[in-house]
């Protein structure tokens, strides 16, 4: 496989280059490409040096598969370049998720739905991947019917510029600042801009996202994001309300048993999931799995994954995977 990284000096680039690596992905020829001002530099990639290109001449150069990590702008405009000389291309922006002719794939969810003419494929946002995988196999046993979710997300999540202020404010230094307040030993109530309806594109994106992945439109989704000053991952507090009732010990059973995800569960040890601890591994963790005791049918749980791998580089690498293993590409 020819590979195009496209994005390969940022936050996600740089975690999907070591997943690529970890996971041994078969890759001929790997094409690293970011904007014009790092055109020429040196990035490893298994002990060897590839030069960053752009992107016009990635294109030139037809890869198989191109994972695009460069924001909406540049996956508007580009990727349809790509899917045009034949690439497949993953987006991990917000650009295509919503577009109704791309599909938004949680391999462990829906990755059957992939065929070979789907030349863009959206990566679903962070949060939503990490909320969905642990929805999932609990909406097809209960059925949910609402979902309130809280979420505490990390700074690697704004990306290179998020990591930098924060270190600033470590060291007392002035900097560029990815936020509009400082964010050192802060939370801020907004994840993204706000849209007419008083709600962040990330509190938006975790309603409608969740709907399209899940495939069902009635499941009714209200979400507050906030950022907080963490680096490991985003950690989400997730009520759920179910149609049918259910038994905790069997919804601990049936996480236990689904694909990706990791019950960290024991009150008695103080086992919970931390950011901290989910911090480069690429499973979600679910934890503090209790009834809501204030109406019938809900559940409570609090979820954690590292953004950067189960949010970003590795289910994106998954898709691929498993395009390449069913000959999609
Ligand atoms: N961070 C996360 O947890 C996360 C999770 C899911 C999705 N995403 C999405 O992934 C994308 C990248 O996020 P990030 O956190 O990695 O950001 P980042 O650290 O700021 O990196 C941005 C990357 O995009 C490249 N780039 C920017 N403008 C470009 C252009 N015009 N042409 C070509 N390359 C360009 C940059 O290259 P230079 O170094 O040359 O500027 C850099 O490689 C965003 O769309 C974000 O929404 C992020």
């Amino acid at each position: 496989m020819r590979i195009a990284v496209v994005g390969a000096t940022g936050m996600v680039g740089e975690v999907m280059l070591q997943v690529l690596a970890e996971r041994n992905f078969p890759i001929t020829e790997l094409i690293p490409v970011a904007s014009e001002k790092s055109v020429g530099k040196q990035i490893e990639y298994k002990g060897k040096n590839y030069t960053v290109v752009g992107l016009q001449t990635a294109v030139e150069m037809k890869p198989d598969i191109a994972l695009f990590s460069a924001g909406g702008e540049t996956s508007l405009a580009w990727a349809p370049k790509f899917a045009e000389v034949g690439t497949t291309v993953i987006d991990n922006s917000s650009a295509w998720r919503m577009d109704e002719n791309t599909k938004l794939v949680v391999p462990e969810i829906n990755a059957s739905s992939l065929t070979k003419e789907d030349k863009i494929i959206a990566n679903p946002n962070c949060s939503t991947i990490q909320m969905v995988l642990a929805l999932a196999p609990l909406h097809d046993k209960y059925k949910i019917k609402r979902v309130i979710v809280s979420t505490y997300q990390s700074i690697t999540g704004t990306g290179v510029k998020a990591v930098e202020q924060l270190e600033n404010e470590y060291a007392g230094t002035k900097g560029e600042m990815a936020y509009k307040y400082q964010i050192h030993r802060n939370a801020i109530p907004q994840c993204d801009v706000f849209e007419e309806n008083g709600y962040t594109k990330e509190e938006m994106k975790l309603v409608r996202e969740t709907q399209k992945i899940l495939n069902d439109k009635t499941i009714a989704v209200t979400a507050t994001a906030v950022r907080v000053p963490i680096v490991g991952g985003h950690s989400e507090a997730v009520n759920v309300e179910f149609e049918n009732d259910f038994d905790v010990s069997e919804i601990r059973q049936i996480l236990h048993n689904t694909a990706g995800i990791t019950v960290q569960d024991n009150l008695d040890t103080f086992t919970y999931p931390m950011p901290l601890y989910a911090q480069g591994k690429d499973d979600v963790f679910v934890g503090r799995i209790r009834r809501d005791e204030s109406q019938p049918n809900t559940l409570n749980m609090w979820i954690v994954a590292d953004n950067l791998r189960k949010g970003a580089a590795t289910n994106t690498i998954q898709i691929a995977e498993y395009l390449v293993a069913n000959g999609l590409v």
